[in-house]
């Protein structure tokens, strides 16, 4: 055989080196994050509250920069000149649906990004269509997104980030709020996408289900990185980083995908 194989060829869907961070007022959440996650994988953020998750996933799509380290998706620098295409390329679906729903209906919130990218007509709309349909939110199309529920709200929020088609989806807590159908229904549809996945959550038999490996992340480093299934069976690990298992829930009882 010549020539390299795809995975040397592809590079990481997100390459995070010496990340640090602090806030205007001061306040460093961030102290040198590496982290790397290959083109496919599914991987869970974990950590206790004010841990940084929310911090570093600002940093994805170049929200917030400017602190020391780099930040690649797929190979191009998150930096001011490529700031449109990361953003087509990583999709983050927010903790607070709110953050992203800005339009009048439904149907021009998920418009919105892949309009902006320059997307028009019947493609556009069947992008839309496609999107919600997705979320099972089809039928709320021409809804204003403040008068629906939270937990459908979140559905369209995740719609506006597929709609967009990209490589890395993001997602801060998503099945907080949910009740516990839609909680499955978005982990049936996260499954079912062909993209990386990096899933920030709380939601700890959620992380099991779907992803694979996961990542701690501890007052601003990287204290864990490995299978979930190890992780959440560490009991040192976990009392010291303030995760805890709902009551009840083995993690050696599950299956856990590979
Ligand atoms: N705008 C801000 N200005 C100053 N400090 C901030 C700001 N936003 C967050 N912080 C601080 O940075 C640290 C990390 O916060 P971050 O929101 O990233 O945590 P998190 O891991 O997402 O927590 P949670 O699980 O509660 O969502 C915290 O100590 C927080 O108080
Ligand atoms: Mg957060």
């Amino acid at each position: 055989m010549t020539g390299p194989t795809p995975a040397e060829s592809t590079p990481p869907s997100l390459q995070v080196s010496g990340l640090a961070y602090a806030y205007p007022d001061g306040h460093q959440a961030l102290f040198g994050v590496d982290l790397t996650v290959a083109r496919g994988e599914r991987v869970a953020l974990l950590g206790p509250n004010g841990a940084g998750k929310t911090t570093l996933v600002l940093h994805l799509n170049g929200i917030l920069g400017a602190g020391a380290g780099s930040v690649e998706v797929a190979g191009l620098p998150v930096a001011k000149q490529n700031l449109a295409e990361i953003r087509r390329r990583v999709g983050i679906v927010f903790q607070d649906p709110d953050d992203q729903l800005f339009m009048p209906t439904v149907r021009e919130d998920v418009a919105f990004g892949p309009a902006a990218a320059g997307l028009r007509g019947a493609e556009l709309e069947r992008r839309v269509a496609a999107a919600l349909e997705r979320v099972g939110m089809a039928e709320f199309a021409d809804r204003p997104p403040h008068h629906l529920s939270f937990g459908q709200r979140r559905r369209v929020a995740v719609a506006t980030v597929l709609a967009m088609e990209p490589e890395i989806l993001v997602l801060d807590e998503p099945s907080s709020n949910l009740d516990p159908a839609s909680r499955r229904e978005l982990a049936d549809i996260l499954r079912s996408l062909d993209v990386t996945v990096l899933m920030v959550t709380h939601d700890l038999p959620y992380a099991l289900e779907l992803c694979p490996r996961s990542v701690v992340l501890s007052g601003g480093v990287i204290a864990a990185d490995g299978r979930t299934q190890d992780l959440l069976c560490d009991e040192a690990l976990m009392r010291e980083h303030r995760l805890e298992l709902p009551f009840g829930f083995d993690p050696r009882s599950v299956t856990a995908p590979v």
